[in-house]
């Protein structure tokens, strides 16, 4: 078959890992027969000064048209004045918001070969495999709102963490959904002690329970969260949050599997995604990056982690281009590559084989082109 992939490296090491993770997709086209045709579009700071803003209306037709975007990372500090007119990250945030893209996925697996990759004890991360959907085009992020000014009395600021409630609906129904899949465990989390969204959130929450009577709801305040995802992440199964809460969460999640360079995602969107989703049949729209940030203290090193980006690329066959066996393929070479001891340097230790960027692209392309890991 033939598909069409937007590709938007961005900034950093953004180029670095999307490159293998385009490898990657070459390597199933030539295994299975299809053709992934790639086009390239500039993003974030490049963008900038390239095109002078961050995502163009251009770039964005290029996605629509296309079966899924594959993307990296933006910002770096050539572009981080307080003061500077436009930021890379308004591309990311453009992006989600004109896609409609408002459940982001992040699984968070501790593969058994890096237990002691993590500063955890062993027996609190091995067996760690949970999914994060964080809401992504609502609450903090884009409630109006939104701005800063003068007083006399110096500066204000002000941002808004506003839900409707379909927004919080659909979002929740999809975490319904994808716990009914999983180990029917759900997670809502929020800050209903405090925020009148928590409230409403929590309320809406327990409307939704009895229509999906196999999976057991639980509530839990976001600080509490941040503190079990530590003490007993295997407690969780699928965990369901607002926009600001999800991005914190899961940079503290990340520690669970070792490495930020580990977690991949998936932003999803469109009417009736849950059924859609819980049809087990791809074709669902998406935009899949890593969790990481474009970390321009490594770029073009050859040092930078690309799983996560290629764990990605293995959500997007799964979801949005409907090759599930083909994302089991591409998932088992970074298992078989993880236990055959390749690690780049952010989750190397004792006696691992640190290799690079393009050396743990290249081995799983090959694994997944041939077969077998060289
Ligand atoms: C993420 C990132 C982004 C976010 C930044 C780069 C704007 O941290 O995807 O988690 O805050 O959503
Ligand atoms: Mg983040």
């Amino acid at each position: 078959m033939d598909f069409k992939i937007a590709v938007l490296a961005g900034d950093g090491i953004g180029p670095d890992v999307v490159g293998e993770g385009i490898k990657v997709l070459d390597a199933v086209g030539n295994r299975y027969g299809h053709r992934f045709s790639f086009t390239h579009r500039l993003y974030g700071g490049i963008a900038i000064d390239q095109e002078g803003e961050a995502i163009s209306d251009a770039t964005l037709d290029t996605c629509r048209a296309s079966d899924a975007v594959l993307m990296g990372a933006v910002g770096g500090p050539k572009w981080d004045s307080p003061s500077a007119r436009t930021r890379p990250e308004a591309g990311l945030l453009r992006l989600r918001e004109d896609l409609k893209l408002f459940a982001n996925i992040r699984p968070v697996v501790n593969y058994s070969q890096l237990v002691d990759a993590t500063p955890l004890k062993p027996e609190v991360v091995r067996g760690v495999d949970m999914v994060v959907i964080r809401e992504l085009t609502g609450g903090l992020y884009f409630g109006k709102p939104k701005r800063r000014w003068q007083t006399s009395r110096g500066r204000r600021a002000v941002d808004t963490l506003a839900y409707s409630e379909s927004e919080v609906e659909r979002v929740l129904r999809f975490g319904f959904s994808l716990a009914a899949a999983r180990r029917r465990n759900l997670t809502s989390v929020d800050k209903a002690n405090v925020l009148e969204s928590g409230r409403m959130w929590r309320e809406i929450a327990l409307e939704l329970a009895p229509e999906y009577p196999t999976v057991e709801l639980k509530h839990m305040l976001v600080d509490t969260c941040a503190m079990n995802l530590i003490l007993k992440p295997k407690s969780f199964d699928v965990i369901v949050t607002e926009n600001t809460f999800g991005d914190i969460l899961t940079d503290e999640a990340a520690v669970l599997a070792g490495s930020m360079g580990m977690l991949p995602s998936a932003s999803l969107g469109g009417k009736g995604l849950e059924k859609r989703w819980a049809s087990g049949v791809g074709r669902v729209f998406g935009v899949y990056e890593p969790i990481h940030g474009s970390a321009p203290d490594i770029a073009g090193k050859d040092i930078a982690n690309p799983i996560a980006t290629v764990l990605s690329v293995a959500m997007m066959l799964r979801y949005s281009l409907g090759l599930p066996s083909e994302a089991a393929v591409v998932e088992k070479a970074v298992d078989t590559a993880l236990s055959l001891g390749f690690r780049t340097a952010d989750i190397a230790q004792g006696s691992s084989k640190v290799i690079g960027t393009r050396e743990m692209g290249s081995i799983l392309a090959d694994r997944i082109r041939t077969g077998s890991v060289g």
